[in-house]
C-alpha cells in the first residue's frame, strides 16, 4: 500500500491534516544554505547543481527577478521554502501556494516554471477545460488524452487559478483532477498548484478537497508532503490594488 495515500474522514480538522502532514515532516533533504536565491537559480539553469543536466535546465529568470519578495512577510517566508522545495523536490514533490487575488501566486508560479526550463509546463485551469472541451465532438484532431498526456510528460507541471473555472459539471472536472494529480504523482513528477481555495476552512470543512475529491486531495496530500509546502497568502495584500493608490 502507498504508505503516503491517506484518507481523511468527514469532517475535517486541521489536526488530523497537520497530524498525517508531521509524519513526512522528518524529510532527508537539507535545507537551504543560506545564498542569494537569484544565485542559487542562475546554478539551476546553467546546470552546476548535481543532477540537472544543463541541457535539460535552461531557464529564465526574469520574472524571478521582477517579484517585489518584501511585500508582505508570508511572501518573504514563501521565498525561501519555494527556493528550498525547487532544490530538494523539483523532481517528484508538490507545493500549493493557496490565497486571495493579486497575492502573487501566478506570478510565483510563472517564475518557478521558468526557471525550471523549456521541460516545464505552465497551465492556467479555465484554459485548460475549454482546451478539453474544445475537442469534443470529433471535429478537432486535438483529443483529452493528448492534452493530458502532454502535461504528464512535463518535468515540472504548473497548474495554476485551481477552482477558477466555473464548473457546472464538477464530476466531469475531478475525474480531470484525478487523472492529472494521480498520474503525476504515480510517475513521481513535480507538481505545482495555484489556488484561491484554502486547504481548510474552520467552518467548511476543506474548500480543497470539496473541489478536486477526496480520492484526489488524498492524492496531493502525498505528493505535498510536508505541512510548509501548502503555503498560506492569505492576508497578502491585492497587487492590483496598488495601481489605484
Ligand atoms: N510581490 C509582487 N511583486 C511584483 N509584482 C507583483 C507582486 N505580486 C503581484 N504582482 C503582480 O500583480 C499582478 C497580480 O498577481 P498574480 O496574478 O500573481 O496574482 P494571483 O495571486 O495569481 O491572483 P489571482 O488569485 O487573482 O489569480 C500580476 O501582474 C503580478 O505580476
Ligand atoms: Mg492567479
Amino acid at each position: 500500500m502507498d504508505t503516503k495515500t491517506v484518507t481523511i474522514n468527514q469532517p475535517k480538522s486541521l489536526s488530523a491534516i497537520s497530524r498525517y502532514l508531521g509524519q513526512n515532516v522528518e524529510d532527508k533533504s537539507s535545507r537551504p544554505e543560506p545564498e542569494s536565491v537569484l544565485e542559487y537559480f542562475r546554478r539551476l539553469r546553467d546546470g552546476e547543481d548535481a543532477g540537472n543536466r544543463k541541457e535539460v535546465v535552461s531557464g529564465n529568470l526574469e520574472k524571478w527577478q521582477a517579484f517585489d519578495w518584501s511585500v508582505h512577510p508570508k511572501i518573504t517566508a514563501a521565498k525561501r521554502v519555494i527556493v528550498d522545495w525547487s532544490r530538494n523536490h523539483i523532481d517528484g514533490g508538490g507545493i500549493i501556494l493557496s490565497g486571495d487575488c493579486g497575492s502573487g501566486k501566478s506570478h510565483i508560479a510563472q517564475a518557478v516554471a521558468a526557471a525550471r526550463g523549456p521541460l516545464a509546463r505552465f497551465v492556467n485551469e479555465v484554459e485548460l477545460v475549454k482546451a478539453i472541451q474544445a475537442t469534443y465532438g470529433g471535429k478537432s484532431a486535438n483529443t483529452e488524452e493528448a492534452i493530458i498526456s502532454r502535461l504528464q510528460d512535463a518535468s515540472l507541471l504548473v497548474y495554476d487559478d485551481l477552482g477558477t473555472y466555473e464548473a457546472n459539471n464538477l464530476e466531469w472536472l475531478q475525474g480531470i483532477y484525478y487523472a492529472l494529480f494521480n498520474g503525476r504523482k504515480e510517475a513521481r513528477k513535480a507538481t505545482m498548484i495555484t489556488t484561491n481555495l484554502p486547504l481548510i476552512d474552520h467552518a467548511n470543512g476543506s474548500p480543497l478537497e470539496a473541489r478536486v475529491g477526496a480520492r484526489t486531495f488524498s492524492r496531493i496530500l502525498g505528493q505535498v508532503g510536508r505541512k510548509e509546502f501548502f503555503i498560506d497568502l492569505f492576508g497578502v495584500q491585492d497587487y492590483r490594488l496598488r495601481m489605484f493608490e
